[in-house]
């Protein structure tokens, strides 16, 4: 076991940690000083490893011996005595199975080969004008010399236009995809309170209720969104209708939120530093490197889930199958044994290993989208703008543990 469960050190209590206000505002100072203690870290209150290395991290995202089909966790959401323990949940996680994120080996590759070919490189640069132009439309909305919610206005409607478009759903449903959304992504958080489990099972409900309208519509007039995709694939039987459905929902899960974050945690990191927000505006060059430092030092994403389908050994401890492993990318990003100086923002890094996407064969699939969107979103609002600066104090949700991302971010814009 790691130095961080020896007889002498207090036990870590994780779930309080988790849950914290401050660490939910600022997780580097507490991730950096576990990670001292040690880079894998056993909660055996949940039975669940942390990963806080980037080696270690390395090594469990792409081992063969560990999956990511959450029905195999021992005791977990999808197990007889979780359902007896809490219906709300267990009906909550079951309606999330079977989708791609949580299948492995053969029934992952057949649901992620359905929508790959939607996020190869010719089909990202055929969606460039599409991203461009709604980028172009919300820029025009931007009031000048006032105080404005950079995520509301910006960081948020961006990616949920562009997933619109990819499905082929117009913008009257936007303000409830994106209600959908944000109650849906805590599925990510490992640990919710029930009343965060029963709204997100309402949404749920609901996502699923309009999809499958939407299903039985376009299937007598199938088009050539990624909604359509999908509906060609139950129709030649690749995928059944509870698999179609689950995989829809946490495509919009999956893309929107995310995206909001990765746009809003990288416009906070250029205000705090501006002097590379200016050097960025001189020289658009080092933007691809800029987006991945956003991803690195402030990842939207913290935690990424493996379950042990066999023993497995990582640094001298067994983890043994059916126990879940966590890896906190927050602290595996800026492992010091990878990244020198890792608490600087520094966006012409290289290289820049960071593991915000996840890795192995459940590698964010779209990772090129979030990526392009980031790019086109930056260089759009320093191209027009020739001042953005920080009007007020930003406040950071306190209500989630993953998806890491800011409620108010409020800049004042000149151009
Ligand atoms: C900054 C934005 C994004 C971040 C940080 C992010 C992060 C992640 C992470 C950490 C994983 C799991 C990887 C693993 O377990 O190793 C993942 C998987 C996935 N992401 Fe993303 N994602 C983003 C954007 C998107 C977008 C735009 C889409 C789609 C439109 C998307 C769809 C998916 C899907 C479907 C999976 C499951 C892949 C599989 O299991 O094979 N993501 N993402």
């Amino acid at each position: 076991m790691s130095k961080s469960n020896t007889e002498h050190e207090q036990p870590i209590d994780w779930w309080t940690i988790l849950s914290d206000l401050e660490f939910l505002t600022d997780p580097y100072p507490t991730l950096k000083r576990l990670q001292k203690r040690g880079t894998l870290h056993f909660d055996p209150e949940t039975n669940i490893f942390f990963v806080l290395g980037h080696d270690g991290f390395s090594r469990i995202v792409k081992a063969p011996q560990m999956g990511r089909d959450t029905r195999k966790w021992k005791g977990g959401w999808n197990s007889p005595e979780y359902r007896d323990r809490d219906p709300i949940g267990y009906q909550l996680y079951s309606g999330s199975q079977p989708q791609m994120i949580n299948c492995d080996g053969d029934d992952h590759a057949r649901m992620r080969g359905v929508y790959a070919p939607a996020f190869r490189a010719q089909m990202m640069s055929d969606l460039a004008p599409m991203i461009k132009a709604e980028s172009a439309r919300l820029i025009e909305q931007l009031p000048l010399g006032k105080t404005v919610n950079f995520i509301e206005a910006y960081a948020a409607p961006l990616p949920l236009r562009v997933l619109g478009n990819l499905f082929d759903i117009p913008p009257s449903m936007d303000s409830a995809i994106s209600k959908w959304s944000s109650a849906l992504i805590r599925l990510a958080d490992i640990m919710m309170s029930p009343e965060q489990k029963l709204e997100a099972l309402t949404a749920q409900n609901e996502l699923k209720a309009y999809l499958s309208e939407q299903i039985a519509l376009r299937r007598k007039n199938p088009g050539d969104s990624l909604m359509d995709m999908a509906i060609r694939a139950l129709d030649d039987g690749t995928l059944s209708e509870e698999e179609t459905l689950t995989n829809l929902v946490s495509m919009f899960i999956a893309g929107h939120e995310t995206t909001v974050t990765l746009i809003g945690n990288g416009m906070f990191l250029l205000l705090k530093n501006s002097d590379q927000m200016n050097a960025l505006r001189q020289d658009n060059s080092s933007m691809r490197s800029a987006v991945e430092e956003f991803l690195r030092f402030e990842p939207g994403g913290n935690m990424i889930l493996r379950i042990a389908l066999e023993d497995y050994e990582l640094e001298g401890t067994i983890i043994p199958a059916g126990a879940m492993v966590i890896g906190m990318i927050g602290a595996v990003n800026r492992d010091p044994n990878k990244f020198d100086n890792p608490d600087q923002f520094d966006m012409n890094r290289s290289p820049n290993p960071q593991y915000t996407f996840g890795g192995g064969a459940h590698i964010c699939i779209g990772a090129p989208l979030a990526r392009m969107e980031a790019h086109i979103a930056f260089s759009a609002l320093l191209e027009k703008f020739s001042t953005i600066e920080l009007a007020g104090t930003p406040q950071w949700r306190l209500d989630r543990r993953n998806a890491r991302g800011m409620s108010n971010l409020p800049v004042r814009l000149e151009i």
